[in-house]
């Protein structure tokens, strides 16, 4: 306490004040993330000293890029959670995943297969960066009704909802949590959501912060986001849920 008052008390470091990751490609050859192991422990390491304690590792599963089988990412992911052990970073490592909005998600809602959640039924899903999809608002009816809590990533990042934002106002109002990136705070992904986040915050609808890291590109623009005192007040500021997952 002493020395604190001469040295002025330690800040808080930024993503502790959501301490949960929710969102990140970290397991190498699965998807378009780290390339490799190195990259991964770099990544994670990172993420660490910003505040970072705990972090779901979510691969992609999309049926015609990344057509992945839930057995074998999490037998990879238990090599990597492995490594980070042996490594001594003090972090607690999760598995689930990001699906897309496709044919195969369809198949595999239909089928009853489990998927790979956060937590106990929260389910990761993003639609396609492209096109707009008809039908979207009672594909998650069911998948709710099938007990899940759906969680879209990045709502800021379709270009294409900027025009039509109805269906996220819709997707709100049927109980339908929404993730943005902690990049897109910081103009990674272009000056437009960037500003849709901000504005998103400010609509109350979003209930997930996740960093979406895929390699150091993003580590460092992690770091240099972490450091933008417009994020760092709305971080501070905002209530978001990332600790109950
Ligand atoms: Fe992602």
């Amino acid at each position: 306490m002493f020395l604190d008052k001469i040295f002025g008390a330690k800040e808080k470091q930024v993503l502790s004040y959501i301490g949960t990751d929710v969102h990140s490609h970290l397991i190498p050859g699965i998807d378009d993330g780290a390339k490799d192991y190195e990259t991964s422990l770099a990544c994670i390491a990172e993420m660490q000293r910003q505040g970072i304690n705990k972090i779901y590792i979510t691969p992609h599963f999309q049926k015609y890029r990344f057509n992945n089988d839930e057995d074998d990412v999490v037998e990879r992911f238990e090599k990597l959670k492995q490594l980070v052990a042996e490594n001594n970073i003090d972090v607690s490592l999760n598995i689930a995943g990001e699906y897309l909005i496709d044919d195969g998600f369809k198949e595999k809602i239909n089928s009853g297969k489990k998927l790979l959640t956060l937590k106990d039924n929260y389910l990761l899903v993003e639609f396609s960066f492209n096109q707009s999809m008809f039908g979207i608002e009672e594909l998650f009816f069911d998948v709710q009704m099938k007990g899940y809590e759906v969680i879209l990533a990045h709502p800021e990042r379709y270009s294409y909802l900027n025009k039509n934002s109805k269906l996220l106002a819709n997707l709100k109002e049927q109980g339908i949590y929404f993730q943005s990136n902690v990049l897109s705070f910081g103009g990674f992904y272009g000056s437009e959501p960037m500003r849709l986040a901000y504005q998103y915050v400010e609509n109350g609808w979003i209930d997930f912060l996740g960093t979406d890291i895929h390699g150091l590109r993003y580590r460092d623009a992690l770091i240099n986001t972490c450091k933008n005192s417009k994020f760092v007040k709305m971080i501070k500021k905002q209530k978001f849920l990332n600790n109950q997952l």
